[in-house]
């Protein structure tokens, strides 16, 4: 890793779970392997991130619908934030690493409103219309190639949905204040993404605005969010106190995007109405929610209990220990 490099990593929070990307994904988009990764214990169970979690916390509190028909969170890992989800009828949690879907089955299993989805975001398995709120935190900032992210994220939306999605931001004060002070060679207001390390993505607000506007998400809202990602402030400010006054910061931070991460409510404004549901969220059938992740084939055929296959191109797609599988195999 370069020195300048190495600088924008210590101002960003890093998620390196393998250190290497699945190059296997067949998209040929790298995808970042959390298989098998201690995310929950070695990133969050005490590791200082109390105020991180509580502020995003705030932020979808404040941006989210608080209840609707069908919610999921695409990169959801071990469902973190699946408790603030719980006034939808059906809740998907959608990750590519089966590990971590495990342990939210081990902490969500028990409640049926939960669908736990195994799949690559570049090749989704989610039917189009589908969702009526649509989160994604932590995630954008592992991603290679964001615009054919967001062509598989924005059809997912009806006219009526909401998408919350966040990134990291390159433009953030401490890489202002390091840039002008000659600290750091490469510069937050290039708006191309920064690689800070292999997998791990920063992104200008600018760009990122443009990237959304092309995909056809309408951005309605904009926080900045984790302002005082501060060891000194996180060590000696009570979390309530730091989060609170983080919070008040949300709006002017959104307008004026110095904080390290970015909260965006969109809307995908020129989608089709919602589609007449063949059933209520909850009591859909899988073959309708799910499509062909290789063919886009929808609705596929239920040919058992826990068995879909493509009327199209005849892949068969599984559910085990409550998660559906959609991997494609390299
Ligand atoms: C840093 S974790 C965040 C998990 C959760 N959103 C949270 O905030 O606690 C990133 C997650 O995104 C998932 N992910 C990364 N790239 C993905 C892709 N192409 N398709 C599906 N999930 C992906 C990873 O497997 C991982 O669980």
């Amino acid at each position: 890793m370069s020195a300048n490099n190495l600088a924008a990593a210590k101002c960003t929070a890093i998620e390196q779970p393998n250190s290497k990307a699945d190059s296997t994904a067949p998209t040929g988009v790298p995808v970042i392997d959390y298989e098998g990764s201690g995310y929950r214990q070695d990133f969050w169970e005490g590791q200082g991130r109390e105020y991180e979690d509580a502020i995003e916390r705030i932020a979808l509190q404040r941006l989210l619908p608080p209840q609707g028909g069908r919610i999921a969170e695409i990169g959801a890992g071990f469902g973190r934030l699946a408790d603030l989800y719980l006034g939808y009828d059906q809740i998907v949690l959608f990750d590519y690493s089966r590990t971590m879907l495990a342990d939210a089955v081990r902490k969500w299993g028990h409640d049926p409103r939960f669908v736990f989805v195994a799949g690559n975001l570049y090749e989704m398995p989610l039917a189009a219309g589908t969702l009526d709120t649509l989160v994604m935190v932590r995630v954008m900032h592992h991603l290679a190639d964001v615009p054919a992210a967001l062509a598989q994220l924005q059809p997912l939306l009806h006219r009526s949905s909401t998408a919350v999605l966040e990134y990291a931001n390159k433009r953030n004060l401490k890489a202002v204040l390091r840039w002008l002070t000659r600290r750091q060679r490469w510069s937050p207001f290039d708006p191309a993404p920064l690689e800070f390390v292999a997998m791990n993505f920063d992104f200008h607000p600018g760009w990122m605005a443009a990237k959304m506007k092309y995909a056809g998400l309408r951005v309605d809202e904009r926080f900045g969010a984790s302002h005082f990602r501060l060891p000194a402030l996180k060590n000696n400010l009570p979390v309530g106190l730091l989060a609170r006054l983080d919070s008040r910061l949300f709006q002017i931070g959104g307008k004026f995007p110095l904080a390290p991460s970015i909260f965006v409510r969109t809307a995908a404004s020129d989608a089709a109405e919602r589609p007449q549901p063949e059933a209520s969220p909850g009591e859909a059938s899988p073959a309708h929610l799910f499509r062909c992740p290789s063919c886009a084939a929808h609705p596929l055929a239920a040919t058992g209990p826990t068995l879909l296959q493509c009327p199209s191109c005849a892949r068969q797609y599984g559910q085990t220990d409550r998660i559906w599988d959609f991997k494609l195999p390299a």
